[in-house]
């Protein structure tokens, strides 16, 4: 993917144009794990949904495989910070429905289920397959919604906080599981996150934005453990600590 010169702003009524995100540049390489972070309303949220297509630049383009980005695809699947399934359909209806929504391929119903059995296995709800959203937790709900955009086999995933609404403790057995599937299914993934460990637990670069109007990337740094990554060694890697220092610093503007 390349994004060249973007630039976005937004029309305020009483302000008028108001910029939010200034000239922007970045290549990334396929199966390449990037992860976006910076200050709450510097524009991570309105980057991703440009590169979605779901919003257009102002200026500059944004290519994948070399097609201008200028409308939602196939080839790009999003997991939102809250999930959105359809309250009355089973786990494995909301993935069998978003498959079935897919032209690319006529698949049986038979096909279909096992396809969703399999994305779901994928995220261990193997045993939570017939249960409705409300029969579920928020993370079991928030993995539903991360088996669904995987089952679409995208070229490119986006995520947009996905584990942000979660707890401690399930956010990070849920960052554990991300890992684990983004190694088994190397694809491209473009995560915003607020959250540095998770940010260097998962990804392969971090680009890190400084504050708006206009906001940029002020950093872009290559993640340099090894994979398979094991918390564990990464907590007594020195280079861990010091990277972590130095996003934490960036991020609160030291
Ligand atoms: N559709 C819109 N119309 C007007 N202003 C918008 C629109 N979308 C975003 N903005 C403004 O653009 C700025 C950046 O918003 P954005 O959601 O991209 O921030 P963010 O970095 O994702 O923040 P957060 O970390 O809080 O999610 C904010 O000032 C926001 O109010
Ligand atoms: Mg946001």
């Amino acid at each position: 993917m390349k994004i060249e010169g973007i630039t976005k702003g937004f029309n305020d009524r009483k302000k008028g144009f108001q910029p939010v995100v200034g000239t922007t540049d970045v290549d990334i390489h396929e199966g390449e794990f990037i992860t976006i972070i910076g200050p709450s309303g510097c524009g991570k949220s309105t980057i991703l949904k440009m590169i979605a297509g779901l919003e257009s630049a102002d200026e500059g383009t944004i290519r994948l495989a070399g097609r201008p980005i200028d409308a939602p695809s196939r080839e790009l699947g999003i997991v939102f910070q809250q999930h959105v399934l359809l309250p009355w359909m089973s786990a494995r209806q909301n993935v069998i429905f978003a498959l079935e929504t897919d032209p690319r391929t006529k698949r049986s119903k038979q096909e279909l289920a096992s396809l969703a059995d399999e994305y779901l296995d994928l995220v261990n709800l193997s045993h939570a397959a017939d249960r409705r959203p409300h029969q579920l937790s928020g993370g079991m709900q928030q993995r539903v919604g991360i088996a669904r955009a995987f089952a679409l086999e995208p070229q490119v995933m986006l995520l947009d906080e996905p584990l942000g609404a979660l707890d401690a403790l399930t956010r990070h057995e849920l960052q554990l599981q991300l890992l684990d599937l983004c190694e088994k299914q190397k694809r491209t993934f473009i995560m915003v996150t607020h959250d540095v460990d998770e940010a260097l637990l998962l990804s392969d670069r971090i680009l890190v934005m400084g504050a708006g109007p206009s906001a940029r990337i002020v950093h872009d740094i290559s993640v340099p453990f090894s994979r398979p990554r094991e918390v564990e060694n990464l907590d007594q890697d020195p280079a861990y600590h010091e990277l972590r220092h130095f996003l934490l610093n960036s991020l609160t503007g030291h």
